[in-house]
């Protein structure tokens, strides 16, 4: 094994309803053997967090929300704790998707609301950054980064437990990943700008082909996979490339 231990998240965003969450939870609790050294994550939506749980419960899978609310249990109508999710089993949330950061107006400042929410709960935020192709092909993307790092994590201490997500929104959704140099270089610029210990993951149309160059660099400890991972045979097969790591 290189390094820290290899973290699969499949993101199954908003794409499933609850009959067919559970079709697949069940679908992939037979189909994934018992990884050896890879820790395996699913995340579906809030109303199918419950029945998946009760499917994924003492198996090798574990669970993870999309969002949290920004502050604790209270007056807060149509948003979902932290403190409430983690009784559920849930034991990671993904913070400040570009979808959420684009679609639900998501700042940075809220973003670390969120993670600190998750810290306090004992669930382990996993924060994703990524520049837009407008601040990647105007030179900007490392000062992206870096505020997305340096605002997210403002408000947790440097020892809690922590995954950040490299995301580069334009690879998103896309036909085909970012080329393995510019992963590479990102990683190189998120590990020299993390002050903390972290396991830093790629995600952005990944498949079980390319899973296999993501493996194979030290430098990513995982992956977040959206569309991959609604397709059994697809996520076995990134579970797998790093299986054999
Ligand atoms: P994708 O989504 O694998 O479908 O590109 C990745 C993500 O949004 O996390």
């Amino acid at each position: 094994m290189i390094g820290k231990q290899p973290l699969i998240i499949g993101n199954w965003k908003m794409t499933l309803s609850l009959t067919e969450s559970v079709r697949l939870a069940r679908t992939l609790l037979e189909a994934i053997e018992p990884p050896r050294q890879t820790e395996i994550v699913i995340a579906p939506s809030f109303e199918a967090l419950v029945s998946v749980g009760e499917i994924i419960r003492d198996s090798a899978l574990k669970l993870a929300a999309q969002d949290v609310a920004p502050f604790g249990p209270g007056a807060h109508t149509g948003f979902v704790a932290a403190a409430h999710l983690a009784p559920l089993g849930v034991a990671y949330a993904i913070l400040g998707h570009s979808e959420r950061r684009l679609e639900a107006y998501e700042t940075d400042g809220m973003i670390a609301d969120k993670v600190a929410a998750c810290v306090a709960a004992h669930i382990i935020p996993v924060l994703c950054i990524g520049e837009t192709r407008a601040e990647r092909r105007s030179g900007r993307t490392r000062t992206v980064l870096r505020r997305q790092l340096q605002k997210g994590l403002e408000k947790i201490p440097k020892n809690a437990p922590l995954v950040i997500a490299y995301e580069p929104v334009w690879a998103i959704g896309a036909k085909k990943p970012a080329t393995p140099k510019l992963i590479t270089e990102a990683h190189e610029n998120i590990r020299a700008l993390l002050d903390r210990s972290a396991r830093v993951v790629y995600g952005g149309s990944v498949d079980a082909a390319s899973a296999t160059f993501f493996a194979a660099e030290p430098l990513i400890d995982g992956l977040l996979v959206g569309r991959a991972s609604l397709d059994e045979s697809q996520f076995r097969g990134i579970i797998q490339a790093y299986e054999s790591r």
